[in-house]
Order: C-alpha cells, then sequence, then structure tokens
C-alpha cells in the first residue's frame, strides 16, 4: 500500500515552449532535495513529457487529462497509454477546469478507468463550485466521488488519489477566496467516510486524499499539518521552481 506523501504540480497550460519547460524542470530538480517519505510529481502540458522523461531523475512525470480507451477513432485525443509509454505515472482526471468545459461524471468515470486499465494512478479532482451554509457542498463530492468510482474495483482503490479542490479556492477562480485547513480536514473526513460506505474501512484507508487550491509555500505546512491530507496539488505555484521545492521540502518534513 502506498501511504506516501505527495506533492503534485499541475503546470496547466504552460509554459509556451519546450525550452522553457525543460529550464523550469530541470531548476525544480535541481533545487529538490533527497526524497525521502515523499514523491514528487509534475503534470505539465502533453507534448512536453517525452522531453521532460529525458530529464526527470526525482521528479515523476504525470499529465492533466486522458481519454479512455489505447486507440481509436478519437480526433485529438491521448489515450493513459500513450501518456504512460512517455513515463507519465499519474493522470488527473476531473479537474473541475475540465468539468467548466462540459466533462460530466460520467467522462471522468470513463477517464478513470482508463486511467487505471492503463496501470497509471488516476488524481480525481472533487470539489464544490462554492458554498452555501445548508453544507449542500457535501452532497456535491459524495455524488462526484460515488460517479467517478462507480464500477472500480475494490482491489484497485489504492491506486487512486482523490484531490479535494473546492473550486472558490483555485487561483484562477474570480472573487477567490482561501480555504482553511478546517475546511480540508472536514472535507477529507468526509470524502474518507464516502470511500469507506463504498469498499470497506480498510480499502478507504488506502486511498490518498490531497488538497489543491491556491497552495503556497506559505500555506503549505498547515494544510499538511491540520488539514487531514497526505499531499498538495499546487498550481500556479508549481509554475516558480523555488515554490515548488520549498512546498516539496515542507511537506517531506511534515510529521504525518
Ligand atoms: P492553483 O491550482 O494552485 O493555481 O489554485 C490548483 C489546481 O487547479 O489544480
Amino acid at each position: 500500500m502506498n501511504r506516501k506523501k505527495i506533492v503534485i504540480g499541475n503546470w496547466k497550460m504552460n509554459p509556451a515552449g519546450g525550452r522553457e519547460a525543460e529550464t523550469m524542470f530541470r531548476r525544480s530538480e535541481r533545487l529538490l532535495g533527497p526524497l525521502r517519505n515523499i514523491e514528487a510529481v509534475i503534470c505539465p502540458p502533453f507534448i512536453y513529457l517525452e522531453n521532460l522523461k529525458k530529464i526527470s531523475r526525482k521528479i515523476k512525470l504525470g499529465a492533466q487529462d486522458a481519454f479512455w480507451g489505447d486507440k481509436g477513432p478519437f480526433t485529438g485525443e491521448v489515450s493513459a497509454e500513450m501518456l504512460g509509454n512517455l513515463g507519465a505515472k499519474y493522470v488527473i482526471v476531473g479537474h473541475s477546469e475540465r468539468r467548466a468545459l462540459g466533462e460530466s461524471d460520467d467522462m471522468v468515470n470513463k477517464k478513470l478507468k482508463g486511467v487505471l486499465a492503463a496501470g497509471l494512478s488516476p488524481v480525481v479532482c472533487v470539489g464544490e463550485l462554492s458554498r452555501d451554509n445548508r453544507h449542500q457542498y457535501f452532497d456535491t463530492v459524495k455524488a462526484q466521488i460515488r460517479a467517478a468510482l462507480a464500477g472500480v474495483p475494490k482491489t484497485l482503490f489504492h491506486k487512486v488519489i482523490v484531490a479535494y479542490e473546492p473550486v472558490w479556492a483555485i487561483s484562477s477562480t474570480k472573487n477567490r477566496r482561501d480555504a482553511t485547513p478546517k475546511d480540508s480536514l472536514e472535507m477529507a473526513i468526509y470524502i474518507r467516510k464516502v470511500l469507506s460506505d463504498m469498499s470497506s474501512p480498510p480499502v478507504a484507508a488506502s486511498v490518498r486524499i490531497i488538497y489543491g487550491g491556491s497552495v503556497t509555500e506559505k500555506d503549505a505546512g498547515e494544510f499538511l499539518k491540520s488539514g487531514g491530507v497526505v499531499g498538495l496539488l499546487p498550481g500556479r505555484a508549481s509554475l516558480t521552481p523555488e515554490k515548488f521545492a520549498k512546498i516539496v521540502k515542507i511537506a517531506e518534513d511534515a510529521l504525518n
């Protein structure tokens, strides 16, 4: 069972050129100390994977999306198997920026299964768009998790990472506000319960739950200490190698 801590940098649609991607990646590698009880992952745009694989030493690679199936008539799509062949070990599925483009729970489910079928680990993003005081957001997250994992054998749950990313806290959201470690903690406990109801307490315990939403080197420690999570999914901060390396170091030193 892999319960290592993990920091996954989501570069989103950045940077504009391969040379810059290589420079950012090399610098991130260079700034990292030895990684003992932690995995550091960067998810660049697809097209940079092959090149970054050649220079990756400590940092593992992931992708930001994958289509289901291994090959076929799906113009413009890239399969998890292809990404695995390029060196990706993790694949983000169901990111809120993709859901905003029309990706449904059903598509997220198919993609997640496709990632598992390719032998990779899915990082499934869940999170509510906004909060109200009727606490509807718990139901939203439950529905997302149940849909994403529908039909997935319990024996594969341990490969899945659930990233709680409240959309209202993501850096690109207009009028965003900060989530607190307490917000993360109560949702992490709830997610564990949902997973447990779908499987069993030990199976649920094998799923890594991480937090994302404007994480920086300033609050990474607090989320890891008090947010009920074993990892982080920084977006914007991961584009600055110094910040990414600092977040990884903080996670490495965190006690959980
Ligand atoms: P952010 O991105 O850290 O820039 O908010 C996180 C994400 O969207 O995965």
